[in-house]
């Protein structure tokens, strides 16, 4: 158990801080600083050839730091190998792809990120206050605006961050916590962890969070302003076992911690995808809970329910932090498009099914998806499902879409007595990028047939979108209706 270190090292370190923080006469000690801070450049993104040393204002300007433009502050978490992981240039080169004037500067912690973990999450401590004595002296003695300062921090180094941004003078700009570290966090105060308070605006992203509160990689909870959790946010897509085996056979065994942190470097990734994909920026959805996001409910921007991912995020400061949902593909550019699809199924006869497999193809303006493969966990006459659909291909406005339900693997011989038909009037979509809501209807006649095993069924854009306020509400009474009278049976 490493709180009471935790609470203890931070009182410690507190009291030290503040005794030794006289800013106002100008003697500060940075004799104790053991972090560096090393300005790379756009051009050697994984080389640290300046050091700029806080007390050492010769170094402000023999590392040709930028007064005018804005600072990223990148700050690395534990570490097995004690040297930096190969995220570190990738990420540095893409803040000087999207900011090419900005200053990025790469903490160097090292030799205190190698420790046994307990011992590396104590030190977050010491690390956030070497981190807020380096910000208060550009601000003191260099002049450099805080409103400028902008701290990234990966793992334990998103605790640092948050422990920096507490201890500084003013709050600097931005904290992006990239999947704060959990053990040991989990349960902390706000003092020792990341947290909203400890700048303007804390956005967070959590992508690994499997397991049990303070035992999972990732804290679980939100810290921030605004928390999004891709895929749920316990485990990413291209993280299995398969690619595991694949990445071994490819790499070999020497990239073993790379392969474990899969999940966790994913948060990473997914920041560096929003700077350099500008033209694919991912959008997150606010929901209570994953289940309802993962039936398609939670698709609305309304109120700033939705907010886009990464560098280009709304900076919205709620009272209270919400976590918010996307879908991801495996690989960069990571964007997907997110829809909602609602279907009445009608059937003469009682008919129940669950976990089927479904194939649904979208045909739009700009493009088209076809056979995108999902299961849908439950069907049962007269009610409407509701699930999610998602696709990496940007088919614009949609006009036609199929809907075919697949022969399952234990395809029973029972299905063969019985009817295994649904009849469906029509289809209601809802975009969450363009938050357009569609009705489909279907194509040949009145309803078309979802069948087991049978053809696809066809729906094209309804001439009629009966999509006024007084006809959802009329829709919505009627689900209702039918799942009363389902529920009281
Ligand atoms: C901090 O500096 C002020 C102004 O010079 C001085 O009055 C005060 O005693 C100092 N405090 C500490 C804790 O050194
Ligand atoms: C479903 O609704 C239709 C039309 O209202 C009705 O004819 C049919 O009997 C219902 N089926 C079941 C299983 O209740
Ligand atoms: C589903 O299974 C049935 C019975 O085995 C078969 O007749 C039918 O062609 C299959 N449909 C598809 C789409 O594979």
């Amino acid at each position: 158990s490493t709180q009471p270190c935790l609470t203890t090292c931070f009182n410690i370190s507190l009291t030290f801080f503040f005794a030794t923080g006289n800013t106002t006469e100008g003697i500060v000690d940075y004799s104790n600083v053991e972090s560096k801070f090393s300005l790379r450049t756009a051009e050697v993104p994984d080389d640290d050839l300046c050091y700029i040393v806080p007390g050492q204002p010769d170094t402000v300007a023999g590392c040709s730091f930028n007064l005018e433009t804005q600072t990223f502050v990148v700050i690395h978490g534990w570490t097995v190998t004690g040297m930096f992981e190969s995220w570190v240039p990738k990420l540095v080169a893409a803040l000087y792809k999207r900011e090419p004037t900005a200053n990025v500067i790469v903490v160097d912690w090292l030799n205190r990120a190698q420790q046994h973990y307990p011992t590396s999450a104590a030190y977050t401590k010491l690390v956030g206050q070497d981190v807020a004595k380096f910000v208060n002296w550009l601000e003191n003695e260099i002049g450099y605006p805080w409103e400028k300062v902008h701290l990234l921090g990966y793992s334990l180094g998103a605790h640092v961050a948050g422990i920096a941004g507490f201890l500084t003078n003013h709050k600097v700009h931005r904290i992006t916590g990239l999947d704060p570290a959990g053990p040991g966090f989990e349960f902390a105060d706000p003092q020792s962890t990341l947290s909203p308070d400890d700048a303007n605006f804390v956005d967070v992203l959590h992508t690994n969070t499997r397991g049990s509160p303070d035992r999972s990689i990732g804290i679980q909870r939100p810290v921030g302003h605004v928390d999004i959790y891709p895929n749920g946010g316990t485990f990413q897509p291209g993280c299995d076992l398969q690619n595991t085996m694949l990445m071994i056979a490819t790499t070999g065994f020497q990239n073993m911690d790379q392969i474990v942190k899969c999940s966790h470097e994913r948060s990473i990734h997914l920041f560096i995808d929003s700077l350099v994909n500008k033209e694919k920026q991912s959008m997150a959805y606010r929901c209570n809970k994953k289940e309802a996001f993962d039936k398609g409910l939670c698709l609305s921007c309304r109120k700033n329910r939705c907010n886009t991912l990464g560098y280009q995020v709304n900076k919205v400061r709620s009272r209270r932090s919400a976590k918010m949902y996307l879908k991801t593909r495996e690989m960069m550019p990571f964007k997907v498009f997110h829809y909602q699809v609602k279907v009445h199924l009608f059937s003469q006869d009682k008919l129940e099914f669950t976990e089927q497999p479904m194939k649904m193809s979208l045909y739009g303006t700009d493009g088209e998806a076809e056979a995108i493969a999902f299961t849908l966990p439950l069907l049962y006459s007269n009610t409407t499902v509701s699930f999610l659909l998602t696709t990496d291909v940007n088919v614009g406005d949609l006009l036609k879409v199929t809907l075919q339900w697949e022969n399952d693997s234990l395809f029973s011989l029972s299905s063969w007595w019985s009817s295994n038909k649904f009849w469906v009037r029509r289809l209601r979509i809802k975009s969450g990028e363009t938050q357009a809501k569609v009705i489909f209807s279907a194509k040949n006649g009145e309803f078309a047939f979802l069948s087991r095993g049978g053809d696809h069924a066809v729906f094209v854009k309804s001439k009629d979108q009966q999509s006024s306020r007084k006809e959802e509400r009329r829709h919505k009474r009627k689900m209702q209706g039918s799942l009363f009278t389902k529920s009281t049976e």
